[in-house]
């Protein structure tokens, strides 16, 4: 896995904004996964300025969901798919029918898993999946303890999931269970980034890279797939022993 350090915030986002301008060049039809949550609200800006100031084509490729809350859909501010929508999709010039594939955690959860499954497939896997870190070390809602084998999933979520949840909604909603792209489509994926910025992630960053591969630290897992890449901020790196650029399988 490559680790790339950058000084702040903006220029880490700027940096995975470059990567995936970089990737839709070189593959204009990739299909690319996105997360929701709060790291990722940077590059989004970056893509949307992209898409207006620089001579980008984002009108062939292809998005699709990494995850959703259960009964959670566009209309509550703070779920995954509000997130990519406003943030990003709806000011990008793409087609929202067309382009972009993404759970329905209001509906059969079962058929949706089958429906995103189908959809990868469809397209020969994911040419790049991009995944934030979660304060536990999932991806997704891939949660500790992991099974690697799956595709889409119904997941409990941790106790560490539900209470950091309230920061997207400001309240504590039921949010026992969410629906997300399994590690198998990260696996089978061409590319993986991993992204994560502040201090608050130091800990759960150093256990990714120089800790052991294991269920229990999802993100670690990601160390597999040969072509990855973690971006980091300075305050994120910081508990990291070896800041070089390549950490080792
Ligand atoms: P965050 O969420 O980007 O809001 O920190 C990451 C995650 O929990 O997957």
């Amino acid at each position: 896995m490559r680790i790339v350090v950058e000084k702040d915030y903006e220029s880490m986002s700027k940096a995975v904004a470059d990567h995936i301008i970089e990737m839709i060049k070189k593959k204009p039809n990739a299909l690319i996964e996105l997360p929701g949550g709060d790291t990722p609200l940077g590059i989004f800006k970056e893509l949307v300025n992209a898409s207006k100031t620089r001579n980008v084509d984002f009108s062939k490729c292809f998005f699709v969901s990494l995850d959703e809350w259960e009964n959670l859909g566009y209309e509550t501010k703070g779920s995954c798919k509000q997130t990519l929508f406003d943030y990003l999709y709806k000011q990008l010039p793409i087609d929202l029918e067309k382009q972009v594939c993404f759970f329905d955690g209001k509906a059969d959860l079962e058929k949706e898993c089958q429906r995103v499954d189908q959809f990868i497939f469809d397209h020969g896997n994911l040419d790049l999946a991009v995944l934030g870190i979660g304060m536990n070390g999932h991806v997704g809602f891939n949660e500790p303890g992991v099974d690697e084998n799956q595709y889409c999933t119904i997941v409990p979520l941790d106790a560490v999931t539900q209470s950091v949840s309230i920061k997207y909604f400001g309240e504590q909603l039921n949010v026992a269970h969410g629906i997300t792209l399994g590690f198998k489509h990260f696996l089978n994926a061409k590319e993986v980034i991993l992204i994560a910025d502040s201090e608050r992630k130091a800990d759960i960053v150093q256990k990714v890279i120089e800790g052991p591969l294991k269920n229990e630290v999802p993100a670690s897992l990601i160390r597999k797939v040969k072509n990855s890449t973690i971006y980091l901020d300075r305050q994120a790196s910081k508990k990291l022993k070896h800041q070089s650029l390549e950490a080792g399988y």
